[in-house]
């Protein structure tokens, strides 16, 4: 605490879970509380960097002194997450993004007696904002990812996120265990954050933001 190593960092943090409508009233959503991410959005200003938060659907309030977006879609997540990422040196993906949308969205509430007793909706692949900023030409940003895993050992875990760090060209990913007590809602979290080599740059398990603060002095050592 009290290091402001981040002096003159931009950073840009995605927080809470993103929501794809299906009609004016319902969505597709997760459990995705935006702890986590409001939690790295505070430890960066603390360290002294100039800080994006860009919220999808937060449960607590976004801290002062950061500059804060909120969004609700994966399109508006990425809209706001790809248009600044030119001027970043470290973006972390804490958001929980839904893979899939509905294909239409109804533009009135659906009812009971027209869908009768069973019916389908169809989803469509949403982009992966990570993947495609992994996809840019250097200098690109410091990325991290998260990986919400639900079981799983220890080596496995690892594995999983160097996996994830490869697929998506990421610098690192914080594998979180999400179970009872720990990850989606929590006020604690366990961290691993590795790369794409397997190699374990930090682990962290306590308040989240003594894991947020794990996961900035990782990516800070990413290019230092
Ligand atoms: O592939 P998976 O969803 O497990 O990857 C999780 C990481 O990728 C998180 O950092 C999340 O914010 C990011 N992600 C993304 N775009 C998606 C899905 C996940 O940026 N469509």
């Amino acid at each position: 605490a009290g290091s402001r190593d981040l002096a003159g960092t931009r950073v840009i943090i995605t927080a809470g879970g993103t929501r794809e409508p299906i009609d004016p009233v319902r969505f597709i959503g997760n459990r995705s509380s935006g702890k986590q991410g409001v939690a790295l959005a505070e430890a960066a200003r603390d360290r002294g960097a100039d800080v994006v938060l860009i919220g999808a659907n937060l449960e607590v309030a976004p801290p002062v002194g950061v500059d804060f977006v909120p969004v609700s879609t994966v399109a508006e997540l990425r809209d706001g997450v790809v248009s600044r990422s030119p001027d970043a040196d470290i973006v972390v993906m804490a958001a929980a993004v839904s893979d899939y949308r509905p294909v239409t969205v109804a533009t009135t509430k659906m009812k009971k007696d027209a869908e009768g007793d069973s019916f389908s909706i169809e989803l469509t692949a949403n982009p992966d904002i990570l993947a495609e900023l992994g996809q840019r030409q250097h200098p690109r940003p410091v990325l991290v990812g998260f990986a919400a895993e639900t079981e799983a050992d220890a080596g496995e875990l690892i594995a999983r996120g160097a996996g994830k760090a490869e697929r998506k060209n990421a610098d690192l990913i914080a594998v979180n265990r999400v179970d009872e007590g720990r990850g989606f809602g929590a006020a604690d979290n366990e961290v691993t954050i590795v790369d794409r080599y397997g190699e374990v740059h930090a682990r962290a398990a306590g308040s989240k933001r003594e894991v947020a603060d794990a996961i900035l002095a990782a990516a800070r050592g990413v290019r230092a």
